[in-house]
């Protein structure tokens, strides 16, 4: 099983990168090529382990696939029809498998689609019980059974009004899937705002879909009759790019990092400054550069215009080192903390109480062999291993291979001492 070996602690990082394309866009935007009847070409592809599983995946509805790694680009070719069941072999290791149920319903209302409930990082509870509930109020009935959740509507589905509960990102995607070729209007309600479901609101708006905001939160979809070609550019990913910003941080480093729109970044960018880096925006980049030591701060994560969730493991990791104490509330998942016990072997001091991690900045953290148990902590692990001194193994990257693309050679670009061992 591949490993990282990484030699502490890291001179001061000084670089430029692009930052890749983000996962979490590209993937839904793979999901939703099934609504449409003949091509998909998309660009900016992020070829990381969750975008080649989507693959397969689509390869198993029928679809062809093409890519071009070097060009970074992906043509999906759809065939008349879609197989209409997504086995477990293929969503086991993805959350986003579970988008398929959106555009598969959307596309083939009145067929009985099958779609095994996936996996993903072990973050806490990965509901889908009010993609289900949305799409009830489209008229699509459901049953679970032998871990396969079967979807159908007798009818067509037919607009209406849902409003989610909370915040759910995958959620919105789906709704906004199933419900293009409805019949009449339908309405969303407190719909997820984040960057990539803007992305994928432009992809469909562009091919032919009518989806408007009429508030904040609030869009109204009008049935269309079919989606025939799309073409998307996919944005940069917001995640990368402040994974990136933290290897400087830590570092006490500087870094450029190019094709990403720091609107994406707002809350976090600020976040940043406020611990006393020094911080440089342009159009669609974004430069860092270390001035003082780091202050200790409070924040708490949240839904878009917030501070990511995906982004605190790598922010955590940067305040064991800061000044004095630091406290995050963590109000998206009931377990994403993951990173503080990996972190605790290298000398960090934290202390987790309920939802909040309070973080005692200690002078220097010292190298120690990790196992990665999601996506982010592999990141995290990361952090910790670059600025501690000596020599860390980090075991279980492959959970970080599923989201970073090109990752030991990009922190090698910046000078860290890493390689991969398999
Ligand atoms: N939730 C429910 N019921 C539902 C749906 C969601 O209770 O039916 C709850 C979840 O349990 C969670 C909260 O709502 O407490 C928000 O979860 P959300 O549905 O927004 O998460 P997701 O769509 O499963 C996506 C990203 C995650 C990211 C979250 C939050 C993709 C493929 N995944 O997951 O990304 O953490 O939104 O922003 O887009 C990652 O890339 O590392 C990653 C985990």
């Amino acid at each position: 099983m591949e490993k990282f070996i990484i030699n502490g602690p890291t001179r001061p990082v000084e670089g430029s990168l692009n930052v890749s394309g983000a996962k979490n866009s590209c993937l839904p935007l793979m999901a939703a090529s099934v609504l449409f009847k003949k091509k998909v070409t998309l660009k900016n592809v992020p070829f990381v382990k969750d975008v080649f599983t989507m693959i397969a995946l689509l390869k198993s509805l029928g679809a062809k696939v093409d890519i071009s790694e070097k060009m970074r680009t992906m043509t999906i070719t759809n065939k008349k029809k879609h197989k209409l069941i997504v086995p477990y072999r293929l969503v086991s290791t993805m959350r986003a498998g579970v988008l398929t149920m959106g555009s598969l319903l959307g596309r083939y209302q009145k067929k009985k689609i099958k779609v095994a409930l996936g996996g993903g990082c072990a973050l806490g509870i990965r509901d889908t019980s009010w993609h289900l509930e949305g799409f009830k109020k489209l008229g699509a009935k459901n049953t679970l059974k032998q871990g396969y959740v079967n979807l159908f509507a007798k009818n067509g589905l037919v607009g209406s009004e849902y409003k989610f509960p909370k915040v759910t990102v995958t959620g919105t995607e789906n709704l906004i899937m199933a419900s293009i070729f409805v019949k009449g209007f339908h309405i969303l309600k407190n719909i997820s705002i984040e960057p990539e479901v803007l992305d994928l609101i432009n992809f469909l708006n562009k091919s032919g879909a009518k989806i408007k905001f009429v508030s904040k939160r609030t869009i109204k979809i009008e049935g269309i009759n079919e989606l025939i070609y799309g073409r998307h550019e996919i944005i940069g990913d917001r995640i990368e790019a402040f994974s990136y910003l933290c290897v400087a941080a830590i570092t006490k480093g500087e870094i450029m990092l190019r094709k990403i729109n720091p609107k994406f970044l707002a809350k976090e960018l600020n976040i940043l400054r406020r611990i006393g880096l020094v911080i440089k925006l342009k159009k669609n980049s974004v430069y860092l550069k270390y001035r003082k030591k780091l202050k200790n701060i409070r924040i708490k994560t949240g839904a878009f215009p917030d501070f990511a969730t995906d982004n605190m493991p790598m922010l955590l990791a940067v305040l064991t080192t800061a000044k004095g104490k630091s406290i995050i509330e963590e109000t998206i998942f009931s377990n994403r903390f993951m990173c503080c016990h990996e972190l605790e072997r290298m000398g960090a001091v934290i202390k987790i109480n309920n939802n909040k991690a309070i973080i005692y900045g200690q002078k220097e953290l010292s190298a120690a062999n990790c196992i990665s148990s999601d996506l982010r902590t592999t990141f995290s692990i990361i952090l910790g291993a670059i600025s501690a001194r000596g020599v860390s193994e980090i075991q279980r990257v492959y959970h970080g291979l599923r989201g970073y693309y090109n990752i030991v050679e990009k922190l090698k670009s910046l000078g860290v001492k890493i390689r991969s061992q398999k």
